[in-house]
This record gives C-alpha cells, structure tokens and sequence, in this order.
C-alpha cells in the first residue's frame, strides 16, 4: 500500500508575511486542528491552501514558504486573489456553507463563481495527480472540494478515493434549490466511500441523489454501472489525550509561571467573589449562534439580577472570512450586543461580558476551558462542533456543565450535556441557570459518561475506522469486478 493523500482547502498551517520574514501558525477550524493529530501519525502527504494571495508572496520568500510547508509534509497549492474571490469567499463561502447550514437566504448564485469553483477544483486535482502513484490512497475533504473526487476518478479509474464532508448535509429540499446541484452530486460521488458526521446528513445526501440524479441506494450503497459509492456516518473525535494532558500540565505549574491570560482569569475569581465563569469559544460565524447567545445571556441577568457580579461571560471569537458581508454585519452586532449588555449592567468591579476578537494560542485555550464553569455553545446549525468536546477533555477533575445546541452534530452523542434549541431564549435562559447551580456530584456523574465516550472514539480511531471503511468498500468493488 502506497501513502494517502489528504487534500483540504486549507492546509493545518496558515502562513503570514511579517516585514523580511514569514511566520507560520497553526490554521484554526475543526478540520485543520482535528486531522492535524491523524496527519502527525502516519504516512502522508496534506495537500491544500496556506492562507495567503499567491501574488503577495515575495519571490524571495517563496522557497522559504515551501520548505516551512514540507517540514510538516504538506504541499502547498497557490491560489491568486481572483481564485480566492470567486473560489473561496464565493462559491464555497457565499454559496456552500450558507445553503448548507439552512441560511437559504444568504446563499447567492453566481454563474462566475462557479466557474471559479471548478477551475479550482481542477488546480487541486492536478496537484493530486502530480503527487499520486497508483497505489496511494486520496482523502478528500470538505465543501470546498465538493467536485474533487470526480476529476481525480477520471483520470485514475481504480485509485481508491474517500471524500469526507466536515459540514452539515442539508434537506434534499434545501439542497435542490442549487442551480449547479447535478453537478455537486456527481462530483462527490467520484468517491468510493462518502463519510458525514451523522446519519441525518447521510440520510440527506442518499435522499438528494434519489431525487436529483434518480439512483436508489441499498444499504447505504449506489450502483453506477461497474462502481459502487458507499456513503456512511463516521462522527469526528478530538485528541483527547492531547487536551486532557494540557490541562493537568498547566493545572500544575506554579503560579509564577502562568500566562497573563490565566492571570486575567484568576483575576475574574479574585475580584468577584464566587464569580462564576462561563466560555463560549468560536470563529466570528453567523451559524455560531453568537447574537442569540449574548442576547440571552442579557436575558438571563434581567430574569435573575441576584447573579449581576456573580458570573462572567469569556466570549473568544476567531476573525473569519472577514471579506464576506454577512461575516461583516455579524462582527458590527457583536461589537454592538457586547457594548449593550455591559453598558446596561457592569458596576465599578464588574464587566458582565469580556469579548476577545482574534486567535489565541493552544495554551490560553486550554487556560479558558479548565478555568470555567459553564460552556456555552450555541450553533443554529454546526457539521459538529469539536469545542464542546475539547471542553470536556480538559475537566480532569470532572467538574464543568456543557450547555449545547441540539443543531450541532455534537449532540447527537453528546446526550449527558444540557442539550437546548438555540432559538429558544427562555431554555437557554434556564439552562445558564441549571448550570450555575447544579451540584458537583450531578456535574461528575454527567462528564464521566461523557469523557469515557469521547476517550474512546478519538480523531485517531476515527481516521482509523473511515479508512478501513474505505478499504473494505474497494476491496468490495474489486471482488465485484473480478466475479
Ligand atoms: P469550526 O470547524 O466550524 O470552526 P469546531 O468547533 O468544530 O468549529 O472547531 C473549531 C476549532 O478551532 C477547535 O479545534 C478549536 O480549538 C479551535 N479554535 C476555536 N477558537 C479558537 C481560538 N480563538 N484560537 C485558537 N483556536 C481556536
Ligand atoms: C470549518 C470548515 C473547514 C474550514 C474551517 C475554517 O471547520 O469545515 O473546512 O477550514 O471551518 O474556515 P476557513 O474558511 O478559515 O478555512
């Protein structure tokens, strides 16, 4: 067997042009931060984007730029500023996600942004081929990459090809309102094996290819002519160990040593006596729910004013796709919420909201998880969510209530947490206060059953279990083919 090829969008790291230099950043997402773990393990190659206008790479910098890539065995594909307008921030961010997470109203349909989309998909089939010996093995992932599988095929009729997609699949009824919707199908049925986080999603995908392309399915495969595409739920796991280690290693460490973001959070607890911390961490993304959540947590001090100075929301939200205008008019709402609440109840020794707008490096992550009380993760819509299962991983002492929307893919196994419907002020009003006065030992009992579920299901076995899953399916087709 060969080596696999992961090809996404964008690639675990981001790079930036500093004055003379470049820098190098871990990319933010949960398809970046979770594959990274399974890319670090075995053997292979992650082709994808590194973040930056190919035209704003200094000539001189861009050996450097291929090196730092190569040193992490990734292989960058250069993408101009015309190819991001129309690609990226068109086609798969003004069009896909919004369609997809059931914002059918913000989903616009430009003729050159599709084209755009598939001279891109194309440039990234190229770099695949460049790089593929017969025997190797090509993950493909995510909306970006929707016609990928296909172009790869028709080049390559017996490569094996897996297509996973990190997003929510919606209704055949909202997904058949997409002009190009022939199109998508067919390029994603290029694959073998087709992997969504949830069985609704597959469910929705195997419907659209009934209704749109008119092919059955029996027992979740498809027949077309001497392939078969097998389509299957495979829910994405975290590192568990890697989490669970950061925070006992921070845990420990003397004070004098900590970061000054842990110090602002010991700070929150010094001058607010009993105050109790609540985190919502996400990109700045109108499916984050993120209006809704501060609007309730306005609600929720109207409704009980006996918590004004007795609890604090840590809200960290992640700069994205800050050329698309709905991105644009959220971050205004955001500024503008953020100012109302802490305008209408802050004291002189409380602010009821600290609202930090950028990245943030792993270790103050892990300092805001472990620090907390509550998580408050809110989605409209979310493929899965892996911040609700990153919190849980850093509770080692088994303390932490997890408040979750049931429009993530998380909740589907994430039952012990406080499951809500982010469109419902009044359940999420209650649930913060359930939250804040549920006992330690209900506390424990709830994140036990959890972490023993998210310590068995890793990003490593799900890898595992895809590719295998992926094998079987060809080696299927084969014996098939051979009979
Ligand atoms: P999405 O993939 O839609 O961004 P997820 O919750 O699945 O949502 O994944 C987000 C990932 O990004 C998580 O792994 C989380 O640790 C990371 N992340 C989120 N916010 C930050 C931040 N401010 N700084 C660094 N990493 C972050
Ligand atoms: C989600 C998507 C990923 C994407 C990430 C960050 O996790 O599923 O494909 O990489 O968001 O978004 P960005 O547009 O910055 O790549």
């Amino acid at each position: 067997m060969g080596k696999t090829i992961i090809i996404s969008n964008r690639l675990p790291l981001q790079i930036n042009i500093t004055e003379k230099d470049i820098e190098v950043t871990p990319s933010v997402g949960g398809l970046a931060t979770g594959l990274k773990s399974f890319h670090k393990e075995g053997d292979s190659i992650w082709i994808g984007w590194t973040g930056m206008p190919e035209e704003e790479i200094p000539d001189d910098l861009k050996g450097k730029v291929l090196e730092e890539a190569k040193k992490q065995n990734c292989l960058p594909v250069d993408l101009t500023s015309e190819e991001i307008e129309g690609f990226y921030y068109g086609f798969s961010n003004r069009t896909i996600w919004p369609l997809f997470h059931y914002f059918m109203e913000y989903s616009e349909f430009e003729p050159e942004d599709w084209e755009s989309y598939k001279r891109v998909n194309q440039k990234y089939a190229e770099a695949v081929l460049e790089n593929l010996n017969d025997d190797d093995e090509v993950w493909v992932h995510d909306y970006q990459l929707l016609l990928l599988p296909k172009m790869i095929r028709d080049k390559k009729p017996n490569v094996t090809i897996g297509f996973f997609n990190h997003i929510p699949f919606p209704s055949s009824e909202v997904f058949r309102t997409l002009p190009w919707r022939e199109e998508i199908l067919e390029g994603m049925l290029g694959a073998d094996l087709i992997g969504f986080h949830t069985y609704d999603y597959e469910r929705h995908f195997l419907r659209s290819v009934k209704l749109i392309l008119r092919k059955d399915s029996t027992f979740n495969e498809i027949h077309l002519g001497n392939r078969i595409v097998r389509v299957d739920s495979f829910p994405m796991g975290i590192d568990y160990q890697k989490f669970s280690d950061a925070s006992l290693n921070q845990q420990n460490q003397p004070s004098s040593e900590n970061s000054n973001f842990q110090k602002k959070l010991d700070y929150h607890k010094n001058s607010t006596s009993d105050a109790k911390l609540i985190i919502s961490i996400d990109r700045l993304d109108y499916t984050k729910g993120i209006a809704n959540r501060i609007r309730a947590y306005g609600y929720f001090l109207e409704k009980y004013p006996e918590y004004k100075e007795k609890v604090r929301l840590v809200m960290l939200a992640v700069p994205s796709r800050t050329n698309v205008p709905q991105y644009q008019l959220l971050k205004k709402e955001v500024d503008e919420l953020v100012g109302r609440i802490n305008g209408r109840f802050a004291t002189v020794n409380w602010t009821p909201i600290w609202y930090f707008f950028r990245s943030m490096p792993f270790e103050n992550l892990i300092d805001l998880y472990s620090s907390s009380d509550v998580a408050l993760i809110t989605p409209t819509r979310d493929g899965m969510n892996l911040v609700a299962k990153e919190y849980i991983a850093t509770r080692t002492d088994q303390t932490g209530v997890l408040i979750l929307s049931e429009m993530a893919g998380a909740a589907h196994e994430l039952n012990e947490a406080l499951i809500i419907n982010p469109n419902n002020f009044e359940q999420i009003v209650d649930a913060i206060k359930t939250a804040l006065e549920m006992p330690k030992e209900e506390q424990i009992r709830r994140n036990k059953m959890l972490q023993k579920r998210l310590k068995r299901y890793t990003v490593e076995k799900w890898a595992k279990d895809f590719m295998n899953s992926l094998r079987e399916a060809k080696n299927r087709i084969s014996k098939i083919k051979a009979e």
